[in-house]
């Protein structure tokens, strides 16, 4: 007799993906990783965030935003009450690009359905880019950061809430406190659209 098909759980899909991400060698970054990085965090997460690429620390541990740019990522979830195990954190690519320079149009490419199988199996409500490159991959849009953080896109499964790069404060203290300003907008949301259920109906 046919066994019942048990759907997969967005756990092990996202595992799955993750042994993928860790075997990939669909780009020259492949060459150079130490170890890839697939992203971490709850698989039921409500929040997202997008970074743009591992740094030295990311790719000798395997694991994202663990250096000094996730201390302070830390620091901005501590501040409305939320805690690494509650989000999902991932990047635009998986490999550390060589000296910590921008990914390239073609490595971007190349990792982009990564990323996007990692937003269908989580479904957050809310998805924050981390600076102007995860901005341009998620929303396609080259609109910069500086006019764009803090303020919310409706996207049709999310909310896109496009965040300076917590690395932009390291190199300019000045922006620390709108970074803090920011994440408030986070809060604010995530306290509405728990108000309304999932929220899906409310997004174009
Ligand atoms: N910067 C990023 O964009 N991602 C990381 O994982 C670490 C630093």
């Amino acid at each position: 007799m046919a066994q019942a098909q048990v759907p997969l759980s967005a756990a092990d899909r996202l595992e799955t993906l993750a042994r993928m991400i860790r075997a990939c060698s669909r780009c020259p970054l492949a060459d150079t990783r130490t170890n890839a990085v697939p992203g971490e965090g709850s698989p039921g997460a409500r929040v997202m965030f997008v970074g743009e690429g591992p740094g030295q620390v990311e790719d000798e541990t395997g694991r994202p935003f663990v250096g000094p740019a996730g201390q302070l990522l830390d620091e901005l979830l501590g501040s409305i009450g939320l805690a690494r195990a509650d989000v999902f954190i991932t990047n635009i690519v998986k490999c550390r690009p060589p000296r910590n320079r921008a990914p390239l149009p073609d490595e971007r490419e190349a990792c982009k359905p990564f990323l996007g199988k990692q937003i269908q199996f989580i479904r957050p409500l809310v998805l924050c880019t981390l600076g102007g490159p995860a901005l341009a991959v998620v929303g396609g849009t080259e609109n910069s950061i500086s006019r764009q953080h803090g303020t919310v896109i409706p996207k049709r499964h999310y909310r896109l809430l496009p965040l300076y790069h917590p690395a932009a404060a390291l190199h300019n203290p000045n922006l620390r406190s709108t970074q803090f300003d920011d994440i408030k907008e986070l809060r604010r949301l995530l306290d509405m659209l728990e108000g309304e259920g999932r929220g899906a109906s409310a997004v174009t």
